[in-house]
């Protein structure tokens, strides 16, 4: 290996969006447990920061200047907070701040939305289900993410009875099958079930969905593949999760299910994500990593916020940008550390336990690290 390739394979390139609200604070939080790895693991950390969503429209009037998707490209590795300032609700849709996640979904060609569900043995009393209900619960939410709905053509117009609106949902046979393969690999590193998620009783684009997806079965013998209304998965999400490993849904869906599933975690501020593109070139794709809760004004600037979203979106870039399981293992192992040790933010305390702020569960993982660390502790690699 030449000295250039050897830099360039210890090198983390990361473009930093900490966005709207919260954003800021659970990035930082994040970024703390990514130069403490760098450190540890003897990596250079290259991190850019730069400004989107209602921060980017008070510095040039737009959520997403062309120089910051140029960053984003450079970089090829994102890590964003969260982007909603109520400031700008009665913007048109393109000058609102979440238009800068949309165009960076779009310009990135980020199709592929990952988003796990995990729910802590320390955290099962968290959720508003049963205990017996969430306990052992892992899922894997496949989400479409630069298609359908979200993308289709909409408008409205006046009409002779009124005002009349539409959106549309369009997916092409290539779209529904590079996400449908995406999800049929993820069930291969997992327990080989895949459940994929339409609407094809009523619409034209599930009938669809559900007929590329089950084409691809020749290619995945090894996965056991079943289809389900959506209206159903939303039901059986609450009343079983247990039974589910990888779930496959549009961009739509996956919107909506997510949010639920959430739920069974405890907290939405427990969910990362990684959202990919296609293979470039190099082998590598494009990945974009963020908590999958919103900018939560209410909250933002008061050391509130529970960062473990943001700090295991980290864990997540480790793991597929960067190719270190290990590092990933060894943030989750901490992470689950922190909560062993009763530590919780607002979102995730119950009855009788005083809640810590944003800094100090940051400081929690961190000192589980270093546990990690000086134990030679790892957490083992699933079988
Ligand atoms: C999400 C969010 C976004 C979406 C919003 C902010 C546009 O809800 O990532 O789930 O709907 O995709
Ligand atoms: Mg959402």
């Amino acid at each position: 290996m030449s000295e250039n390739e050897e830099r360039s394979r210890k090198t983390l390139r990361i473009a930093v969006l900490p966005g709207d609200g919260v954003g800021a604070e659970v990035t930082d939080a994040a970024m703390q447990i990514v130069k403490d790895r760098a450190i540890r693991h003897g990596l250079l950390l290259e991190a850019e920061e730069v400004p989107i969503g209602g921060k980017a429209i008070d510095e040039c009037g737009h959520p997403l200047p062309p120089s910051a998707v140029e960053a984003c490209k450079r970089a090829g590795t994102v890590f964003l907070g969260a982007v909603g300032d109520s400031r700008f609700d009665s913007n048109p849709p393109e000058k609102r701040p979440e238009r800068a996640i949309l165009g960076l979904r779009q310009e990135l060609g980020l199709f592929a939305n990952l988003r796990p569900i995990v729910v802590y043995a320390a955290l099962q009393g968290a959720s508003t289900l049963k205990p017996s209900v969430v306990k052992d619960v892992d899922i894997l939410f496949v989400r479409e993410l630069t298609g359908g709905i979200y993308f289709g053509k909409r408008g409205n117009e006046r009409t002779q009875e009124g005002w009349m609106a539409f959106d549309t949902e369009i997916y092409h046979d290539w779209e529904i099958e590079r996400i449908a393969r995406v999800a049929f690999e993820s069930a291969r590193q997992r327990r080989f079930r895949l459940t994929s998620v339409d609407k094809s009783n009523v619409l034209a684009s599930s009938r669809l969905w559900r007929k590329v997806v089950e084409q691809q079965c020749g290619d995945f013998a090894d996965v056991c593949l079943e289809h389900m209304l959506v209206d159903n998965c939303a039901m059986q999400l609450v009343r079983d999760p247990r039974q589910f490993d990888v779930i496959l849904c549009s961009n739509m869906f996956g919107d909506i299910l997510s949010d639920e599933a959430a739920m069974i975690s405890g907290s939405l501020g427990m969910l990362p994500s990684a959202s990919l593109g296609p293979k470039r070139d190099d082998g590598h794709s494009v990945g974009l990593y963020e908590p999958v809760h919103g900018s939560a004004p209410d909250i933002a600037g008061q050391d509130k916020a529970n960062p473990l979203a943001a700090i295991l979106s980290a864990a997540l870039m480790f793991r597929y940008s960067f190719q270190r399981e290990d590092i990933a293992d060894e943030i989750e192992w901490s992470v689950e550390k922190a909560l062993e040790d009763g530590n919780r933010t607002l979102d995730l305390a119950w009855e009788g336990q005083s809640p810590i702020g944003t800094r100090l569960m940051t400081e929690a993982v961190l000192r589980k690290l270093q546990l990690a660390d000086a134990e030679n502790l790892h957490k083992p690699i699933p079988q």
